[in-house]
Protein backbone atom coordinates (compact mmCIF):
# COMPACT_ATOMS: atom_id res chain seq x y z
CA UNK A 1 0.00 0.00 0.00
CA UNK A 2 1.17 3.51 -0.94
CA UNK A 3 1.57 6.03 1.78
CA UNK A 4 0.81 9.14 0.93
CA UNK A 5 -0.44 10.68 4.56
CA UNK A 6 0.77 13.89 5.71
CA UNK A 7 -0.72 15.22 9.02
CA UNK A 8 -1.08 19.16 10.10
CA UNK A 9 0.71 19.49 12.15
CA UNK A 10 3.75 17.22 11.35
CA UNK A 11 7.26 17.10 10.98
CA UNK A 12 8.06 16.26 7.16
CA UNK A 13 12.04 15.46 6.61
CA UNK A 14 12.90 15.65 3.07
CA UNK A 15 15.58 12.63 2.49
CA UNK A 16 17.52 13.16 -1.06
CA UNK A 17 20.58 13.91 -2.18
CA UNK A 18 21.78 17.03 -3.73
CA UNK A 19 19.91 18.46 -6.69
CA UNK A 20 16.65 15.49 -5.85
CA UNK A 21 14.73 18.33 -6.15
CA UNK A 22 14.08 18.76 -2.35
CA UNK A 23 13.58 22.46 -2.14
CA UNK A 24 11.12 22.32 -5.37
CA UNK A 25 8.99 19.80 -3.12
CA UNK A 26 9.36 22.23 -0.20
CA UNK A 27 8.33 25.29 -2.14
CA UNK A 28 4.80 23.56 -1.81
CA UNK A 29 4.63 24.97 1.61
CA UNK A 30 4.25 28.55 2.77
CA UNK A 31 8.06 29.70 2.98
CA UNK A 32 7.91 29.99 6.88
CA UNK A 33 6.94 26.32 7.49
CA UNK A 34 10.20 25.23 5.48
CA UNK A 35 13.49 25.26 7.42
CA UNK A 36 16.45 25.04 4.66
CA UNK A 37 19.86 24.18 5.99
CA UNK A 38 21.20 26.30 3.18
CA UNK A 39 19.64 28.96 4.14
CA UNK A 40 20.79 28.82 7.45
CA UNK A 41 24.04 28.64 6.25
CA UNK A 42 23.77 31.84 4.56
CA UNK A 43 21.86 33.81 7.81
CA UNK A 44 24.96 32.79 9.39
CA UNK A 45 27.40 33.26 7.17
CA UNK A 46 26.29 35.26 4.19
CA UNK A 47 27.48 32.06 2.27
CA UNK A 48 24.53 29.20 1.08
CA UNK A 49 27.19 26.99 0.67
CA UNK A 50 29.18 27.58 3.09
CA UNK A 51 30.33 24.10 4.59
CA UNK A 52 32.21 25.42 7.58
CA UNK A 53 29.06 27.19 8.65
CA UNK A 54 27.36 23.54 8.65
CA UNK A 55 27.73 23.19 12.80
CA UNK A 56 26.46 26.93 13.73
CA UNK A 57 23.27 26.28 10.92
CA UNK A 58 22.34 23.30 12.56
CA UNK A 59 22.28 24.87 15.62
CA UNK A 60 20.37 27.59 14.72
CA UNK A 61 17.97 25.35 12.54
CA UNK A 62 17.66 23.20 15.94
CA UNK A 63 16.52 26.24 17.98
CA UNK A 64 13.67 27.18 15.24
CA UNK A 65 12.34 23.72 14.89
CA UNK A 66 11.77 23.42 18.74
CA UNK A 67 10.39 26.98 19.01
CA UNK A 68 7.91 25.69 15.98
CA UNK A 69 6.92 22.30 17.49
CA UNK A 70 6.53 23.26 20.89
CA UNK A 71 3.73 25.26 19.00
CA UNK A 72 2.52 22.38 16.85
CA UNK A 73 3.48 23.96 13.67
CA UNK A 74 3.60 22.08 10.11
CA UNK A 75 7.47 22.20 9.71
CA UNK A 76 9.15 20.75 6.50
CA UNK A 77 13.57 20.54 7.41
CA UNK A 78 14.83 20.94 3.85
CA UNK A 79 17.80 19.24 4.25
CA UNK A 80 20.03 16.14 2.64
CA UNK A 81 18.91 14.26 5.86
CA UNK A 82 20.92 11.37 4.07
CA UNK A 83 22.39 10.43 7.22
CA UNK A 84 20.79 7.83 10.22
CA UNK A 85 22.27 10.34 13.19
CA UNK A 86 20.47 13.57 11.73
CA UNK A 87 17.16 11.42 11.14
CA UNK A 88 17.26 10.68 14.68
CA UNK A 89 17.79 13.25 16.33
CA UNK A 90 14.65 14.84 13.92
CA UNK A 91 12.37 11.96 15.30
CA UNK A 92 13.92 12.52 18.95
CA UNK A 93 12.54 15.98 18.65
CA UNK A 94 9.49 15.52 17.01
CA UNK A 95 8.25 13.08 19.47
CA UNK A 96 9.38 15.46 22.62
CA UNK A 97 6.61 18.14 21.48
CA UNK A 98 4.54 15.08 20.15
CA UNK A 99 4.54 15.40 16.69
CA UNK A 100 4.30 13.29 13.88
CA UNK A 101 7.16 12.59 11.61
CA UNK A 102 6.78 11.97 8.15
CA UNK A 103 9.88 10.56 6.05
CA UNK A 104 9.69 12.52 2.46
CA UNK A 105 11.62 10.38 0.15
CA UNK A 106 12.92 12.07 -3.51
CA UNK A 107 14.12 9.12 -5.23
CA UNK A 108 15.53 11.12 -8.29
CA UNK A 109 18.01 9.01 -10.40
CA UNK A 110 21.83 9.46 -9.56
CA UNK A 111 22.45 10.97 -12.55
CA UNK A 112 19.78 13.38 -12.71
CA UNK A 113 21.21 14.77 -9.63
CA UNK A 114 25.05 14.72 -10.60
CA UNK A 115 23.62 16.56 -14.16
CA UNK A 116 21.60 19.28 -12.16
CA UNK A 117 24.98 20.35 -10.40
CA UNK A 118 26.62 21.99 -13.56
CA UNK A 119 23.83 24.78 -13.83
CA UNK A 120 24.55 25.99 -10.38
CA UNK A 121 27.20 28.26 -8.80
CA UNK A 122 29.88 27.19 -7.95
CA UNK A 123 29.32 27.88 -3.99
CA UNK A 124 26.26 25.72 -4.20
CA UNK A 125 28.00 23.41 -6.78
CA UNK A 126 27.90 19.60 -4.56
CA UNK A 127 30.88 17.26 -6.16
CA UNK A 128 29.81 14.12 -7.96
CA UNK A 129 31.67 11.94 -5.15
CA UNK A 130 29.33 13.50 -2.71
CA UNK A 131 26.56 13.14 -4.49
CA UNK A 132 26.46 9.90 -5.09
CA UNK A 133 27.30 8.83 -1.92
CA UNK A 134 24.46 10.61 -0.73
CA UNK A 135 21.78 9.09 -3.00
CA UNK A 136 23.91 5.65 -2.11
CA UNK A 137 22.85 6.41 1.60
CA UNK A 138 19.41 7.37 0.45
CA UNK A 139 18.21 3.83 -0.96
CA UNK A 140 20.07 2.41 2.16
CA UNK A 141 17.95 4.29 4.31
CA UNK A 142 14.69 3.85 2.78
CA UNK A 143 13.74 0.03 3.97
CA UNK A 144 15.18 1.16 7.62
CA UNK A 145 12.70 4.29 7.88
CA UNK A 146 10.04 2.91 9.70
CA UNK A 147 12.02 1.20 11.96
CA UNK A 148 13.81 4.71 12.63
CA UNK A 149 10.55 5.88 14.03
CA UNK A 150 8.62 7.68 10.72
CA UNK A 151 5.20 7.10 11.19
CA UNK A 152 4.44 7.79 7.58
CA UNK A 153 7.50 6.93 4.61
CA UNK A 154 6.01 8.77 1.65
CA UNK A 155 7.68 8.60 -1.99
CA UNK A 156 7.53 12.00 -3.12
CA UNK A 157 6.53 10.91 -7.05
CA UNK A 158 3.42 9.86 -5.62
CA UNK A 159 2.38 12.99 -4.17
CA UNK A 160 0.92 15.43 -6.43
CA UNK A 161 1.73 18.67 -5.10
CA UNK A 162 3.88 20.31 -7.78
CA UNK A 163 1.02 20.22 -10.22
CA UNK A 164 -0.61 22.97 -7.60
CA UNK A 165 3.05 24.64 -7.93
CA UNK A 166 3.03 24.41 -11.65
CA UNK A 167 -0.11 25.25 -12.84
CA UNK A 168 0.20 29.17 -12.16
CA UNK A 169 3.50 29.33 -14.37
CA UNK A 170 1.51 26.97 -17.04
CA UNK A 171 -1.35 29.53 -17.09
N1 LIG B 1 13.97 20.34 -10.81
C1 LIG B 1 13.27 19.95 -11.93
N2 LIG B 1 12.16 19.15 -11.81
C2 LIG B 1 11.73 18.73 -10.60
C3 LIG B 1 12.44 19.12 -9.43
C4 LIG B 1 13.57 19.93 -9.59
O1 LIG B 1 13.64 20.31 -13.02
N3 LIG B 1 10.65 17.97 -10.50
C5 LIG B 1 15.14 21.18 -10.95
C6 LIG B 1 15.02 22.47 -10.18
O2 LIG B 1 14.44 23.47 -10.97
C7 LIG B 1 16.46 22.78 -9.84
C8 LIG B 1 17.13 21.44 -9.78
O3 LIG B 1 16.23 20.51 -10.38
O4 LIG B 1 17.06 23.53 -10.86
C9 LIG B 1 17.44 20.99 -8.38
O5 LIG B 1 16.26 21.04 -7.59
P1 LIG B 1 16.33 21.50 -6.07
O6 LIG B 1 14.93 21.48 -5.57
O7 LIG B 1 17.11 22.76 -5.93
O8 LIG B 1 17.18 20.28 -5.45
P2 LIG B 1 17.62 20.06 -3.95
O9 LIG B 1 17.35 18.62 -3.65
O10 LIG B 1 16.98 21.07 -3.07
O11 LIG B 1 19.18 20.27 -4.01
P3 LIG B 1 20.15 20.71 -2.77
O12 LIG B 1 20.18 19.54 -1.84
O13 LIG B 1 21.49 20.94 -3.43
O14 LIG B 1 19.56 21.95 -2.17
MG1 LIG C 1 17.76 22.49 -1.85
Amino acid sequence: PVDTTIPDPSLVVLIGAAGSGKSTWARTWAATQVLELDRFRALVSDDAGCQEATEDAVFALQAVLEARLARRKMTVVDATNCEQAVRASLISTARHHGVPTVALVVPTPASVCVERQKGRPANRRVPERAVLAQHAAMVAAWPGLPAEGFDHVVIAENLHRLQALLRPLSD
